[in-house]
């Protein structure tokens, strides 16, 4: 715990002189604390903000390494330029866009093309005349003692460094730039999974919701947890890929073996679509 305690510190220390990027600085929390990806990859945080690879998008421009393009696919996608039909009992999932975990992304390019990405999906769902069932994951806990986790030098202990991860705190509200409206489901949890200990599923059942289409910060995180949990519950699952940040390091090498042709989510399977599929099926 004190380990952990110093890395929080030692990546704030980072952050704070690494300069802010392109995307406008929301309300901060200023990330003084952590449960960022900075906790999560605290294994090397000597390049938690090194920039990444510049394309993890669909449109290429690839910087090598392993291939950064990700070629849509799935049992209902067929091929890069196939038509999504989300069905007319979607749920748009923002998942873990709260000011703590973001901060990490905002210092890299990488991040930034994500946010991007993002604000563009959450504007064109919004614009839509007949708004689908949204809803947000924030990670908080009760107070700054995390009751919920247990004080173990193991398992979720591990990812909980820092404190003001309480539900008030600046570091566990959205995002501003992708901040829910009046109608929208924003929903705590505890761990990796936004679909355990809390009433999530439980709500998409009671919204009739038969399929899901996923955002989120980070692919090794709260995303590959919760298509699971979705998938087990019988939904129908897209992940838009230009929509999921992966941090360094081996931010590449991660998305690719989740959402690649040949990656996790494929062999499920579920479907991995880009975000221009994304906004062609709500008809943006
Ligand atoms: C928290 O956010 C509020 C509203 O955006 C802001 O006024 C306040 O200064 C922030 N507090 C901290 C500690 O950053
Ligand atoms: C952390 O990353 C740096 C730079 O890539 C590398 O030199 C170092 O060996 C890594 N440390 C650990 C503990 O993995
Ligand atoms: C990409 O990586 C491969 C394998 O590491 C290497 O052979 C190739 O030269 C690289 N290409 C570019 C453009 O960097
Ligand atoms: C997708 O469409 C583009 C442009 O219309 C075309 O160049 C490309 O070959 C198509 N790809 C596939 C896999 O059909
Ligand atoms: C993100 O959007 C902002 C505002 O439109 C723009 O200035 C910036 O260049 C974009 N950054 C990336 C990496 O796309
Ligand atoms: C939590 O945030 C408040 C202000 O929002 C600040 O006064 C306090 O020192 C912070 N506590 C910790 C433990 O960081
Ligand atoms: C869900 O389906 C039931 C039965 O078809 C219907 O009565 C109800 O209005 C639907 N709820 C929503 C939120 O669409």
């Amino acid at each position: 715990m004190e380990l952990a305690y110093f890395l929080t510190l030692l990546f704030t220390i980072i952050l704070l002189i690494v300069p802010s990027g392109a995307v406008p600085q929301a309300s901060q929390g200023s990330p003084s604390s952590t449960l960022t990806d900075s906790t999560y990859t605290s294994t090397n945080l000597s390049t938690a903000t090194t920039s990444a690879p510049s394309s993890t998008s669909t449109s290429g421009s690839s910087s090598n390494s392993t291939s950064t393009t990700i070629v849509p696919s799935g049992p209902d996608v067929s091929g890069a330029n196939a038509t999504v039909d989300f069905g007319s009992n979607y749920a748009v999932l923002f998942l873990d866009y709260i000011e703590g975990i973001v901060a990490s992304a905002r210092a890299n390019e990488q991040g930034q093309t994500f946010l991007n990405n993002s604000i563009r999906w959450y504007e064109a769902i919004n614009s839509l005349e007949e708004k689908p069932f949204v809803a947000y994951s924030r990670v908080a806990f009760y107070s700054d003692q995390r009751y919920e986790v247990a004080s173990v030098p193991w398992g979720f202990n591990l990812v909980t460094g820092g404190n003001n991860f309480t539900e008030a705190s600046n570091n566990t509200q959205v995002i501003s730039e992708i901040a829910p409206k009046t109608d929208d489901y924003v929903f705590l949890k505890k761990r990796y999974s936004a679909f355990v200990f809390n009433d999530a599923i439980q709500t998409l059942r009671a919204q009739n919701v038969t399929t899901v289409v996923l955002s989120g910060i980070r692919a090794s995180g709260v995303i590959i947890s919760s298509i699971y949990a979705l998938f087990d519950n019988d939904f129908r699952v897209f992940v838009i890929a230009d929509n999921v940040y992966e941090p360094e390091p081996n931010s590449v090498l991660i998305k690719n073996a989740l959402l690649g042709e040949q990656g996790i989510v494929t062999k499920l399977p579920a479907n991995v679509i880009s975000l221009d599929q994304a906004l062609k099926a709500i008809g943006a």
